[in-house]
């Protein structure tokens, strides 16, 4: 499977790296774009500084070898509007953005395709392919609500940023993978970064 991820300037860096982190163990062909936001917020938030390191040496350090990474990133710069995953010619399954900030949110919202994180969500939607935005923002003004109800309606499925508690997490790694979890669930690729509630 390949993918493009995209990670913004919104809080919650975590997800992204967790997302990561999934897609390398369970095989899946990634293509990154961080924009310069998302940049900023994976070293605040996370201590990665994707200048000076890869993700995959940052996991090391972070949480040491775990499973085999069968999967792969290829990074592309947000400014990078001749990339592949520019053209709805270059096949690629689905789309995630996450988290997806407020500004890149009414990006796609309005087809605006100013950067490349924006006209590959563009490019995903036009070719009928699934987009998944994971927003984060509290609260939300109305124009930011129109934006996700916008989104929606194009075909973008958003999974807020909203971790659940009944899987009784212990640390933000649990809370950040029933995100991560939810996503690689829409866009079809098995995980067992959580049990199924069972009633
Ligand atoms: C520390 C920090 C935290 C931020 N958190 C959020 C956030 O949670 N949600 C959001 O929509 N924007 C947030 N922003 C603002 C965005 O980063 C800003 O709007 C930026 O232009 C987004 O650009 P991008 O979407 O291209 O990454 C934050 C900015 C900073 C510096």
């Amino acid at each position: 499977m390949r993918i493009v991820a995209a990670v913004t300037g919104a809080s919650g860096a975590i997800y992204a790296v967790r997302f990561l982190k999934a897609c390398l163990e369970l095989g899946v062909r990634v293509e990154l774009v961080v924009s310069d936001y998302g940049h900023r917020l994976l070293i605040e938030e996370c201590g990665l500084n994707l200048k000076a390191e890869t993700i995959e040496a940052w996991l090391d350090r972070t949480y040491g070898p775990g499973r085999p990474r069968t999967g792969s990133i290829t990074r592309h710069g947000e400014g990078e509007m001749g990339a592949d995953i520019a053209s709805g010619s270059q096949r690629w399954d689905a789309m995630v953005v996450v988290p997806c900030s407020m500004k890149t949110l009414s990006g796609i919202a309005h087809g605006s395709a100013s950067n490349l994180v924006e006209r590959a969500s563009d490019v995903t939607l036009k070719e009928r392919r699934p987009l998944v935005l994971v927003p984060r923002e509290t609260p939300l003004n109305l124009i930011q609500l129109d934006n996700l109800r916008k989104a929606a309606e194009a075909g973008a499925a958003i999974v807020p940023a909203m971790p659940a508690f009944y899987q009784h997490p212990r640390t933000l790694e649990d809370l950040a993978d029933f995100i991560a979890g939810r996503v690689l669930a829409l866009l079809g690729v098995e995980h067992d970064l959580f049990e199924p509630w069972k009633g």
